[in-house]
């Protein structure tokens, strides 16, 4: 005989919920089945706060389709929905409680913009072709335990858009990989590059994020910044960005990522003219190297 809990009849919305959750006893694994349990009850308890109709479920279930044909190896709708709700801060703000507590560098957002197999350079290359344009800036990353003991050999992809306001994979002047590297930490876990100065962007909006954010009367606009990646064995992976606090949208991100120590001063260079420099120090807690998946092929 099936196991299955008798379903009866629910003839309200509390009976309904205990019906649903019922179904979801045997759900493994436990962690999964811990959170449809809440997302069950946050769902019914929405729908019931807003006295949704059956139009609007439907325009809202259309709208989730339409992130989904927005979405493949090209673009990732889904990551920028989750992003200009802030639900990806918020995550990201929960890991980074636990991250400094324990002397971790701050998270940042991946975003949907970091790409596999980015190009393995040495030390000290430029990761943007000469016609790039923008500002020469140098960045020197060192990579660290939480007892500021060097990681050689980390790997650090670092990603950024063009000061035109495109990422690479977005736009036709810029050749594949262009403001893009993959850097091995050496015997002091250090390693430097040359880029140009990002310069803030807009995020796509030619989707049905895009439409949402019209409908809220929001601008699109992300403050400049530059991506980091950082992957060392026995090591948690950390993904972080790092931002220009000099930036017009530094207080209004449409994603609300430009948060706490991520938000930093970039210096003149006094070397060169018309040149900066920044200094990214990465401290990396112990822990399993799980990498995420890459958002873009
Ligand atoms: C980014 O930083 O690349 C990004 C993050 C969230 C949404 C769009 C872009
Ligand atoms: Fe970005």
């Amino acid at each position: 005989m099936s196991s299955t809990p008798h379903l009866g009849s629910p003839a309200d919305a509390a009976s309904l919920l205990v019906a649903v959750l019922a179904q979801n006893e045997r759900t493994q694994p436990e962690r999964l089945k811990t959170i449809l349990n809440s997302l069950i009850q946050h769902l019914h308890a929405f729908a019931q706060e807003t006295q949704l109709n059956y139009e609007e479920l439907e325009l809202g279930l259309q709208f989730l389709n339409e992130i989904g044909l927005a979405s493949g190896p090209k673009k990732n709708e889904a990551i920028l929905l989750a992003d200009v709700l802030g639900l990806s801060t918020l995550v990201q703000l929960q890991d980074a409680k636990r991250i400094m507590a324990h002397g971790g560098t701050e998270p940042g957002l991946i975003g949907p913009f970091w790409r596999a197999n980015h190009p393995q350079l040495p030390s000290g290359a430029k990761i943007c072709t000469a016609d790039t344009p923008g500002d020469l800036m140098t960045v020197r990353v060192r990579v660290m335990d939480l007892n500021k003991k060097s990681v050689p050999g980390a790997l650090v992809d670092v990603w950024q858009a063009s000061p035109s306001g495109l990422y690479e994979n977005q736009d036709d002047h810029q050749v594949d990989m262009n403001l893009r590297g993959r850097f091995t930490a050496d015997n002091h876990g250090e390693f430097f590059f040359r880029t140009v100065k990002p310069a803030g962007y807009p995020i796509p909006i030619d989707g049905p994020v895009g439409r949402l954010l019209d409908h809220q009367k929001r601008h699109a606009m992300r403050p400049a910044h530059l991506h980091f990646i950082a992957i060392a064995q026995g090591y948690r992976v950390l993904a972080t960005q790092i931002f220009d606090s000099q930036d017009p949208c530094i207080n209004s991100d449409v994603v609300f990522g430009a948060v706490g120590s991520l938000v930093r001063h970039f210096e003149p260079d006094p070397t060169q003219v018309n040149a900066w420099q920044l200094q990214v120090d990465i401290m990396l807690e112990p822990g399993e190297t799980r990498i995420p998946h890459p958002p873009l092929s």
